[in-house]
């Protein structure tokens, strides 16, 4: 009798499966990820109510408590973005009231010139607070933001600089200007200032620095260095280095993350067809490394040297499946990188490394990595993993309901 119940379960099921096409599928798992994604963040909320004031977290320290972090931070902008995305997500309007909150609590970032992160940090913010509200006092901010960031061209050398090398660790590697991969993320808000402005100096300077890195960032099979040092002066390349990844000759997995998302951006912006093949060169060495597991979440480095028993960057992956989304748009093969950002959100939405609700304090995702040769940030949750997952999952979703 329980064979038989059990028979007709099954067969209730597979007739269920068969009536289910792949679109009720990818709703489905779109769904129950925005399901978790409020319920946790939803926690996360909560407890920064409960605190007080407005707090911004990024990741959690190493004796278990939230790091709550300042508005130079340069991951500010992505727990306001975050906050933005499930607006986008969800429609609720808790998420924007707080969302307004804590962006406006940045505003004077758009005066930052010593570093290069203002891009990050004003775009995820700022960027999505335009984008989803039209207020205009958000565009003001933006422009403002990308003539700080545009202080740093060094019109030689035809790039914006990355660090100063007048303080802190940087001052202790010989760098007369350094510039890192991860600077690619910075054009997209002089991209949108020029949009906003009509004034195309925000542009060049974008296209600049874009070219000057595809020269000089990247070896001959399409992996990047991290750091390169110019010599503001002449123009020239001094040195080809690393700081977070294993060794100047590796591919720290992030740094080859953003150079994708990078050039994806360009693409879009300048509708130029070299920026299309590099961002297709990236996404091939990156999709097809030996060393890229099964899952497609990537060790923090695709050259580190214990794997398989290395950490996993899974705000590479993240980072990676929403560059994915975009890219397919614009490729000849789009639907085979659908499908590789598509098993990437997969993966990240298994128990391995998504959070059970009310664990990782309230953070999405587990295991990223932000500086293992600096020591911080290892096996840990990360803003910006979870920015760039609601990201994908909203990219994802608008391609679905194409
Ligand atoms: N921009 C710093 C990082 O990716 O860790």
């Amino acid at each position: 009798m329980k064979k038989i119940g059990i028979q007709v379960l099954a067969i209730l099921l597979m007739t269920t499966f068969a009536h289910c096409n792949q679109n009720d599928l990818s709703n489905f798992f779109i769904q129950e990820n925005i399901n978790h994604a409020s319920t946790q963040i939803g926690l996360q909320l909560k407890e920064i109510n409960k605190q007080g004031g407005v707090l911004n977290p990024r990741t959690i320290n190493e004796d278990g408590s939230t790091r709550y972090i300042i508005k130079e931070d340069w991951t500010s902008g992505f727990f306001p973005g975050t906050m933005w995305y499930l607006y986008e997500l969800t429609g609720n309007e808790k998420w924007k009231n707080y969302g307004i909150k804590i962006t406006e609590s940045l505003d004077s970032v758009k005066y930052l010139t010593w570093h290069h992160d203002v891009g990050f940090m004003i775009n995820c913010s700022f960027g999505n607070a335009y984008r989803l509200t039209g207020n205009e006092e958000y565009k003001q901010v933006m422009i403002k933001a990308a003539e700080s960031l545009s202080t740093r061209f060094r019109h030689v050398a035809g790039i914006t600089q990355s660090w100063n090398v007048d303080r802190g660790w940087q001052a202790t590697r010989g760098w007369k200007c350094p510039v890192i991969i991860d600077n690619m993320m910075n054009l997209e808000l002089l991209f949108k200032a020029t949009q906003l402005s009509g004034d195309s100096t925000f542009y060049n300077i974008a296209v600049s620095h874009a070219d000057k890195t595809m020269q000089n960032h990247f070896r001959p099979d399409y992996s990047s260095y991290h750091v390169i040092d110019y010599d503001p002066e002449t123009g020239s390349v001094r040195k080809k280095n690393t700081a977070q990844g294993y060794a100047h000759e590796s591919a720290w997995a992030r740094g080859q993350a953003w150079g994708l998302y990078g050039y994806t951006v360009c693409y879009r912006e300048t509708n130029d067809p070299q920026y299309l093949k590099m961002a297709e060169q990236i996404a091939n060495f990156i999709l097809n490394h030996p060393n890229l597991p099964q899952d497609l979440i990537p060790y923090w480095d695709f050259d580190a040297p214990k794997i398989p028993e290395e950490p996993r960057d899974v705000s590479a992956a993240a980072i990676i499946a929403s560059a994915l989304y975009e890219l397919s748009l614009y490729s000849n093969v789009g639907n085979e990188i659908k499908l590789k950002a598509d098993q990437i959100m997969e993966s990240l939405s298994s128990s391995e490394y998504k959070a059970e609700i009310g664990k990782n304090n309230y953070f999405l995702l587990m295991h990223s990595v932000g500086n293992l040769p600096g020591g911080g940030e290892i096996d840990v949750p990360l803003n910006y993993a979870d920015y760039y997952f609601l990201e994908a999952l909203n990219r994802k979703r608008k391609l679905e309901q194409k």
